[in-house]
């Protein structure tokens, strides 16, 4: 034998593994679309771990794998037992049925296998998938408002849907596939070098050329990936925020300028597309003619050395062996290219993991302290000590505030736009945590009562109400399945929301359309006092919406303000001050500071800041009532 064979391949087996594994070291380094902070194997331990409930059903499936890959093996051998019986001068006919049999179950028993394998994986791969997504959904439930907001909404959306999608093809084919193909190759080569040793050698001989295409494919395409990942994040973003905004976008014309800002990022988005088929469209027809490359060698020394009849350390070349090896061949590219692409995929579906895992990292901010205690039952007492708060650090909204709520009063907030009124019915529920100061209700400090039993006691109306889609009912009973239809229709006797929703041709069942468009400002007020009247809170706080509603809906919310302030304790952030001349407290904000406060008539008689706000008010009112 020539010894350029063994050279060759001894060459290309070392060239091989120095490729595999310098690509290796540098793809750690490597980061797709963005630093990645985690290591590999910890995000793989990790995401096993969310496999582990499921390992029955994996260790089926590697089951199936060994199967399959047996089959893949051993089909080629029968054909070249086929091949062999055929060369023989009057063969044996019944043989070769026996061969074509056994070759025709073999195929069967392989196919239903892999049938098996893709419908396991899939089932389980997407039950991990949707555990990981609950999982994901809750998490970003209990994050802290400064922590949401501090996120788009659109990468929240990405993150649950496009990046769980990646990580379930961990689940779904790349672990198994890359474990069978891993294998797969090393029973190719074993099998080869036992038919004929010389004809592996000039096989491996091409692996190199493979390896390094695919190495240099590897480069493009994950460009070509990451700038399809990236373009499709920021599409998902724009759309979530200029949907929900569309209609500011129709009533300032703009849609114009929005239309070209999409088409901008939707062709980027087309080409980083095109990109990614260009690079696979390249890299298949470079694959197979090195492919073809590889048979015509084969075939060239394979029929020389056939009819020259020569043996190499006892093996000759037959028939049979160049069937054997022509198929082997084609076999054989097939999962060195595939661990390249798996390889690939795997790293994207780590990036998308870490992804993921750096949301579910990170830590709910507002979280219930060790020994927080649970309150069934509140008064409705509510005490700020000197409290300090800021959203952004050393940026004070509130500086100092101290006033007492007793419970059963009826505490209102008036102050110009932006001097921390919203702020102050915030901090009451956790939505954020003070940074100085008490905030105490009936005298326990707040942050050591249980976030949830705190939140039950309170019902908010808040100044932009949000409305589900759903049915009327579904948005006043939320989640809570304790509340009854009767309990229901009461409530929205109460704050005189009946009287529209009668009117409504379904009533209670009336369908709510996304965000409440097809209810009015006020019927949507009107709706959110249902809401929380329903839910018997201790405390009730009310951020007024500052939108303009008609003069009929406005006397039925006054009405229904009213009867409230009898339910408990009442925080009101008022607008008209109309609505808060009965509160028992009132308390004038400037700029995160308590100007003055006390009773309407106190604060009327002070001739202050509440006075010249009242009479700017009520000189608007004559003047309307003049005009009218
Ligand atoms: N999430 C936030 N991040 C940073 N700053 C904020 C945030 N929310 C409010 N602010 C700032 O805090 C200040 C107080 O806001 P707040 O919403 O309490 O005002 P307000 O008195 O309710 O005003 P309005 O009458 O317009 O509702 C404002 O200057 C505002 O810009
Ligand atoms: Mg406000």
């Amino acid at each position: 034998m020539n010894p350029l064979y063994i050279i060759g391949a001894v060459l290309g087996t070392l060239a091989t593994s120095f490729i595999v594994a310098f690509a290796l070291i540098k793809d750690k380094k490597q980061a797709i679309g963005f630093d990645r902070n985690m290591k590999d194997i910890d995000i793989l331990k990790r995401l096993l771990k969310y496999a582990k409930p499921y390992w029955k059903q994996f260790a089926f499936v590697i089951l199936l794998v060994a199967f399959t890959i047996a089959a893949d093996i051993a089909l080629p051998l029968i054909l070249g037992d086929v091949a062999d019986e055929l060369g023989e001068v009057g063969f044996d006919y019944f043989a070769v049925l026996k061969d074509a049999i056994i070759y025709f179950v073999v195929l069967v028993i392989s196919l239903v296998c892999t049938y098996l394998m893709a419908v396991v994986l899939q089932k389980t791969g997407q039950r991990i998938i949707s555990n990981m997504r609950q999982q994901l959904f809750v998490h970003i439930e209990n994050l802290s408002h400064a922590q949401l907001n501090a996120i788009p909404v659109g990468k929240l959306v990405t993150r649950v849907c496009n990046d769980t999608n990646s990580v379930s093809m961990m689940f779904t084919g790349i672990l198994v596939n890359l474990v069978k193909n891993i294998f797969l190759t090393a029973g190719f080569i074993i099998a080869m070098f036992s038919v004929n040793a010389k004809l592996t050698l000039i096989v491996l001989c091409f692996v190199p050329f493979i390896v390094l295409f695919t190495i240099i494919f590897r480069k493009f395409s994950r460009k070509a990936y990451r700038n399809v990942k990236n373009n499709m994040t920021d599409i998902n973003t724009y759309l979530s925020e200029n949907l929900s905004g569309i209609k500011v976008t129709q009533s300032f014309n703009q849609e114009a300028t929005k239309n070209n800002q999409f088409l901008r990022k939707n062709r980027t988005l087309g080409k980083a597309l095109n990109q990614e088929i260009f690079v696979y469209g390249v890299f298949r027809p470079c694959v197979y003619v090195l492919y073809i490359f590889t048979v015509i060698a084969m075939l060239w020394v394979g029929a020389n050395d056939t009819i020259s009849q020569v043996s190499f350390a006892g093996q000759v070349i037959g028939y049979s062996t160049i069937v054997i090896f022509y198929q082997y061949i084609a076999s054989f590219f097939t999962p060195i290219q595939e661990l390249a692409e798996q390889f690939n995929r795997m790293q994207s579906a780590f990036a998308s993991s870490e992804k993921i895992f750096s949301i579910l990292d990170m830590q709910p901010e507002i979280v219930d302290s060790e020994d927080a205690i649970e309150m069934d039952e509140i008064k409705g007492d509510i005490e700020f000590k000197d409290v300090w708060f800021a959203y952004i650090p050393d940026e004070w909204v509130l500086k100092g505030v101290s006033f007492k709520v007793n419970a059963g009063s009826t505490c209102a907030f008036v102050g110009a736009t932006g001097s921390g009124k919203s702020t102050i019915l915030a901090l009451i529920v956790r939505n954020y945590d003070i940074q100085k100061g008490q905030i105490l209700i009936d005298g326990v400090d707040i942050k050591k009562i249980k976030i949830s039993s705190l939140r039950r006691h309170f019902g908010q109306m808040l100044q932009d109400v949000f409305v589900f889609s759903g049915t009327v009912k579904s948005n006043i009973v939320l989640r809570d399945e304790s509340i009854t239809d009767e309990q229901v229709e009461e409530a929205c006797k109460y704050v005189n929301a009946d009287k529209f929703i009668n009117k409504l041709e379904h009533g209670l069942d009336e369908e709510v359309r996304e965000r409440g468009n097809n209810f009015s400002a006020g019927e949507r007020q009107l709706l959110s006092f249902a809401r929380t009247v329903a839910h018997k809170p201790s405390v009730m706080i009310l951020d007024e919406a500052t939108a303009n509603i008609d003069t009929e809906t406005e006397v039925l919310i006054q009405d229904s303000l009213e009867k409230m302030m009898n339910i408990g304790t009442m925080l009101i952030v008022a607008h008209r001050l109309s609505t808060i001349q009965h509160a028992d407290n009132i308390i004038v904000l400037q700029s995160g500071e308590i100007l003055e406060q006390g009773t309407h008539q106190q604060l009327l008689r002070k001739k202050g800041k509440y006075f010249s706000l009242y009479q700017l008010q009520y000189k608007k009112q004559l003047l309307e009532a003049g005009e009218a």
